[in-house]
């Protein structure tokens, strides 16, 4: 037992036993040294000192020490007396009763079989609220019947850095966590063969399968990942799911990834203890015939206002004034990454955001990102969606569902259309108050200049 004992646990239980007052750094230097069975005379010539100053350091170290453990504590016997105390906390601490006992097993059990692959999630060190959608979560994954979770939301709303917090929160669930991207859309066999790979690298287990190759019969490949999810508790994060979905139309797959809907099938209607959490710009069509029990989606949208708040003046400088911080908050619709953008020209337009809030609205839309969000953002809308947000633009204020209607009602059936307006309200590009729509303010300012300029190319030409 001896052997265990190490100075940093003398160390530590000094600290404790010694608290509210601590050790000097002389002090430790004494403690140190002799423990490494030093000479007075050795320690003051290794680390500078007079020897006699060593020698009443140590004195008054000793008498602290007997006080504080009722024992006469001496430099011949500080060695042996330490060892032991720490020695018998130490056995004290492992002779508790037997179910204890039991808890530290599965303890050591859980986080022996604990295998994390976070591959390119990133980093969430600077996650900002968002307690509601983790407890949604938290309580989803907990359902015995849910199989599967989808994220969805407009581009640059948060998806990827919600899931990724909530996997690094509730990964001791779970015997593995596995976080892919899709966005290199992997062929399915290349996708299952590496999660066969790493439960079998990772399996204690005499029987081994051989290498899983991208060759076996996908059939097979699939077998063999369902019978893992049976027998570990398996959290599989798959980021970007719109990188296989049919763009515009998530009710089919794109083109030689319709592999992917038998691994989604078999993941959400087979029985097992694992749970699937993805993230994806468009909302999947293909799984909404599956029940709400075994599918939840969270339609995903921008910060709280105070959450805004925070993240618009987290840097040192100057903070916006609170009229400013609303007009932000209401231009952005809270969507993070537009804040992040926005946050990093914040020095060249706060002086004006008081009195030409008009002005700066047209700056930020002429901002290279803000346009290259909301093009990206706009190449996964329909062309019905899309005509929407065109009349939304060019109307001066909000309008209602029946004069909105009554511009396109000549090309689309009303309920094609009542459909889409909910959906880009979901999505946070269309806001709806007091039954009146109008366009989010950062589109509107994007849209109508993209229409001057198209305008004006018309007319050149
Ligand atoms: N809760 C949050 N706390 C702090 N920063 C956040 C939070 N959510 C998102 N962000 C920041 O906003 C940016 C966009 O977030 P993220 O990549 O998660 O969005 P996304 O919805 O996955 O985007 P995409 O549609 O491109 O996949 C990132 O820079 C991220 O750090
Ligand atoms: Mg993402």
């Amino acid at each position: 037992m001896n052997k265990l004992v190490d100075f940093e646990s003398v160390l530590s239980l000094i600290d404790k036993s010694i608290s509210p007052t601590y050790l000097s750094p002389t002090q430790e230097i004494v403690l140190r040294e002799v423990w490494n069975g030093k000479t007075y005379s050795e320690m003051a010539c290794q680390h500078n000192y007079d020897p006699e100053y060593i020698k009443g350091v140590g004195s008054n170290l000793w008498q602290t020490l007997s006080r504080t453990f009722d024992k006469q504590i001496n430099k011949s016997n500080f060695v042996p007396f330490m060892r032991q105390k720490v020695a018998s906390l130490f056995d004290e601490k492992y002779s508790q009763p037997e179910s204890n006992q039991i808890e530290i097993a599965t303890a050591n059990i859980q986080e022996k079989h604990q295998y994390l692959h976070w591959t390119t999630a990133p980093t969430t060190k600077f996650f900002q609220g968002r307690v509601t959608e983790i407890n949604t979560l938290q309580r989803w994954s907990e359902d015995p019947d849910c199989r599967c979770i989808i994220v969805s939301g407009m581009v640059g709303c948060g998806k990827t850095t919600l899931v990724t917090e909530f996997a690094r929160k509730v990964q001791d669930q779970y015997n593995y966590v596995f976080w892919f991207s899709l966005l290199e859309t992997p062929s399915l066999p290349k996708l299952i063969s590496n999660y066969l790979n790493i439960f079998n690298q990772s399996s204690e287990q005499s029987s081994k399968l051989e290498e899983a190759p991208e060759t076996w019969e996908l059939s097979f490949l699939l077998w063999e990942f369902i019978n893992c999810l049976k027998q570990h508790k398996v959290l599989l994060v798959l980021d970007g799911l719109q990188s296989i979905l049919g763009r515009n139309n998530s009710s089919t797959y794109k083109k030689c990834y319709e592999e992917y809907g038998w691994f989604l099938r078999s993941i959400i209607s087979t029985n097992h203890q694992s749970l699937l959490i993805a993230t994806s710009r468009l909302r999947p069509k293909v799984l909404e015939y599956y029940s709400d029990n075994q599918v939840k989606m969270l339609d995903l949208k921008g910060f709280s206002i105070d959450d805004t708040k925070a993240v618009i003046n987290s840097s040192n400088s100057k903070p916006v004034r609170e009229e400013g911080l609303l007009f932000l908050s209401e231009s952005l619709q809270n969507i993070p990454q537009l804040l992040n953008i926005v946050k990093n020209h914040l020095d060249d337009f706060r002086d004006v955001l008081d009195d030409d809030q008009n002005q700066v609205l047209q700056d930020l839309s002429l901002l290279g990102a803000v346009g290259e969000l909301l093009e990206q953002e706009l190449s996964y809308l329909s062309d019905l969606d899309r005509e929407i947000i065109y009349w939304l633009a060019i109307s001066c204020s909000a309008i209602s569902l029946n004069e909105l209607t009554g511009y396109t009602e000549q090309s689309q059936p009303k309920i094609k259309f009542t459909h889409s307006v909910n959906f880009l309200v979901k999505r946070s590009l269309v806001i709806k108050q007091d039954h009146r729509y109008s366009l989010m303010p950062i589109l509107k300012a994007y849209i109508r200049r993209k229409l001057v300029k198209q305008a004006i190319q018309e007319i050149n030409s």
